[in-house]
């Protein structure tokens, strides 16, 4: 794996395409509540949209970057990392762009990551750095998927500004409902000001426990919740909770510390089966290319 193959790959991949394809699919991964699964998802979502044939590129906003374990990528010291999108107007998007494995790609994150919150707050039109930079590469993928920090912060707003979706990966817990109320604020506040093309997907249950009936009544309530918004025009209108339920599943924790995706360390698991029939039900949401392009078509004046 290297920086300088990645590249190449990125770019093969565009001249080689004669047809304009759609645009690629954008997916922020968010919730502001810390070890929900956000990194696991993205990390073998990605990997699944990968084994489908469509050409991914998962980006890791979060300073801890947990995301490059998955992909058996050691952080160096010097090395190029997502914080050059935000920071180095010089630094060619393409150039951090690392290969992981068939059809998947990754820009790292680094812990300075941290330090960019605070700069960019001094920055104009900062909140559509991330979108602007990786424009440069839209063109090589059909899904971008992206890895957002437990916070609402200006990283998290600068995913939300290039997503047309957002999946929250959460638990079927009764607090964690609460929680959800304020990141859908911050959706709606991003939607008007910045993009409105963003929606959210839904709600993807990590590391859940079917027997529970505490769960059960919690994914009822959800249930619930996301129906009374189905004409409301707001960003959530078509949310779900999304099937299946990614299962506990002891694989999934595993994996990352062999530097593996599920698809690589366990394929024939509950985890992997999961996320690969996750994968599937998002892709059917996606709207066609032809509606894509009458959703994205500025109307005549
Ligand atoms: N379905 C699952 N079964 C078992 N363990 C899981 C499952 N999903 C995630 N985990 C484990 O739960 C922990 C938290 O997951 P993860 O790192 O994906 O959460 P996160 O939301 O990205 O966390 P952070 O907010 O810190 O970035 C990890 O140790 C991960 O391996
Ligand atoms: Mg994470």
């Amino acid at each position: 794996m290297s920086r300088a193959k990645g590249a190449k790959v990125g770019a093969s991949a565009v001249a080689a395409n004669e047809s304009p394809k759609p645009r690629a699919r954008v997916i922020a991964l968010l919730n502001q509540k810390g070890g929900v699964g956000k990194t696991t998802s993205t990390a073998n979502l990605g990997a699944a949209f990968a084994l489908e044939g469509l050409r991914t590129l998962v980006v890791d906003l979060d300073p801890q970057s947990n995301l490059s374990l998955h992909f058996g990528h050691e952080p160096a010291p010097d090395q190029p990392t997502v914080r050059d999108l935000f920071m180095d107007v010089n630094a060619p998007a393409q150039s951090l762009v690392h290969e992981a494995r068939s059809n998947l790609w990754f820009i790292p994150s680094d812990t300075e990551l941290a330090l960019v919150e605070g700069e960019l707050a001094l920055q104009p039109d900062m909140q559509h750095l991330l979108s602007k930079r990786l424009e440069e590469v839209i063109d090589s993928f059909d899904v971008i998927l992206l890895d957002c920090p437990p916070s609402l912060g200006v990283l998290t707003v600068n995913a939300l500004t290039f997503a047309d979706e957002v999946v929250v990966p959460m638990q079927a817990q009764y607090l964690a409902l609460r929680g959800l109320e304020k990141l859908l604020e911050t959706v709606l506040l991003v939607q008007r000001a910045l993009n409105p093309r963003l929606q959210v997907a839904g709600v993807l249950l990590c590391m859940h426990e079917s027997q529970s009936s505490h769960g059960r009544a919690v994914v009822e309530e959800m249930d619930g919740y996301f129906e009374r918004f189905r004409t409301s025009g707001l960003p959530w209108q078509d949310a779900r909770v999304l099937r299946p339920a990614v299962r506990r599943n002891i694989k999934l924790a595993e994996a990352p510390s062999f530097g593996k995706t599920i698809f690589d360390y366990a394929p024939q698991c509950a985890g992997a089966a999961d996320y690969k029939a996750l994968a599937g039900a998002l892709r059917a949401r996606w709207p066609s290319a032809t509606e894509a392009i009458a959703v994205t078509a500025v109307p005549a004046a």
